[in-house]
C-alpha cells in the first residue's frame, strides 16, 4: 500500500519566524496517522527553521522547491542537493510547473536535477502537467509521458522507488480551477499504468499525487479517487488551519 503523502509548497512566503510559528500551530494539532506523511517545501531561507521545528517527528518531513544539479561551485544564487540536506532538507520538488514556466527549467535540466537529488539523498517530487493550449490541443497525455520519461530516463529499480510524481495541469495552479473528477483519474491511471508498464514493481510502488486548486473543500473528492495518493497543495497550504484541513481529509 502506497502510503498517502500531502505536500504544503510555501512558494515565495512564509519566512524563518513565519515557517517556525506554522510548524508549531500545524504539529500541535495533527497527530501522526497511520500510512500518511506531510511534506513541506518552504522557501529555501525557511528550510533549515522549518526542519528543526519539524525534528523528531518522522511523519513530517522538510524539503526545498528547488535545487541546482551541480553540488558547489559558482553558481550564484542557486541551491545544491548537499547544501539543502546541511539545512534539513529530506526532499525537494523538481520541475515545478512555476520553474519550468517562469524559469524555462527545460525537461533536460529536470533530469539533471532529478539525478543531483537521488545522488545526495533527497526525496525528489517530480511536478508534471499540461498548459491550457496543450490541453485544448489534446496533447495532455503526450506532455505528461514526456515530462516523465525525459526526467526518468536511466534511473533504476531502486532510485525509482524513491521519486514522488506529482501531476499538476499548469491551468489549474492558483486559478482556483479544477480538472473535472473524470479527467483527474484519466491522467493519473495513464501515469500509473505508464510507470508499471516500464519499471515494473518500483513503477507501482510509486506514487502519484495531485496538485492545482486543492482546498478543504474538495480535498475529499480529489483525493478518494482512483490512483491519487495524496496533494501537493500551494495557497491553501500557506495557513496551517487550511492545510490541516486537506492533511486531516477523509479520516
Ligand atoms: P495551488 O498550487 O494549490 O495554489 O494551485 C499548487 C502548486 O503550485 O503546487
Amino acid at each position: 500500500m502506497r502510503p498517502l503523502l500531502f505536500a504544503a509548497n510555501w512558494k515565495m512566503h512564509l519566512g524563518p519566524d513565519d515557517a517556525r510559528a506554522y510548524l508549531k500551530a500545524f504539529r500541535a494539532r495533527y497527530n501522526r496517522r497511520e500510512h500518511r506523511e506531510v511534506w513541506f517545501f518552504p522557501p529555501a531561507v525557511s528550510v533549515e527553521a522549518a526542519a528543526q521545528s519539524a525534528r523528531d517527528r518522522a511523519d513530517l518531513l522538510v524539503g526545498t522547491q528547488d535545487i541546482y544539479w551541480e553540488p558547489k561551485g559558482a553558481f550564484t544564487g542557486a541551491v545544491s542537493a548537499p547544501l539543502a540536506l546541511q539545512a534539513g532538507a529530506r526532499a525537494t520538488l523538481i520541475g515545478h510547473s512555476e520553474r519550468r514556466h517562469v524559469f524555462g527549467e527545460t525537461d533536460d535540466d529536470t533530469r539533471r536535477k532529478l539525478g543531483a537529488a537521488l545522488g545526495a539523498g533527497l526525496l525528489p517530487v517530480l511536478c508534471v502537467g499540461e498548459t491550457l493550449a496543450e490541453r485544448d490541443a489534446g496533447h495532455t497525455l503526450a506532455v505528461v509521458i514526456r515530462q516523465l520519461a525525459a526526467a526518468l530516463s536511466g534511473l533504476d529499480g531502486a532510485a525509482l522507488s524513491r521519486v514522488v510524481v506529482a501531476y499538476e495541469p499548469v491551468w489549474a495552479i492558483g486559478t482556483g480551477r479544477t480538472p473535472t473528477p473524470a479527467d483527474v483519474v484519466e491522467v493519473h491511471n495513464f501515469i500509473r499504468e505508464h510507470l508499471t508498464a516500464r519499471f515494473g514493481a518500483a513503477g507501482e510502488g510509486m506514487r502519484v499525487l495531485y496538485g492545482g486548486s486543492v482546498k478543504p473543500s474538495n480535498a475529499k473528492e480529489l483525493l478518494t479517487l482512483a490512483n491519487v495518493d495524496g496533494a501537493l497543495v500551494g495557497g491553501a497550504s500557506l495557513k496551517a488551519d487550511d492545510f490541516l484541513g486537506i492533511a486531516a481529509a477523509y479520516m
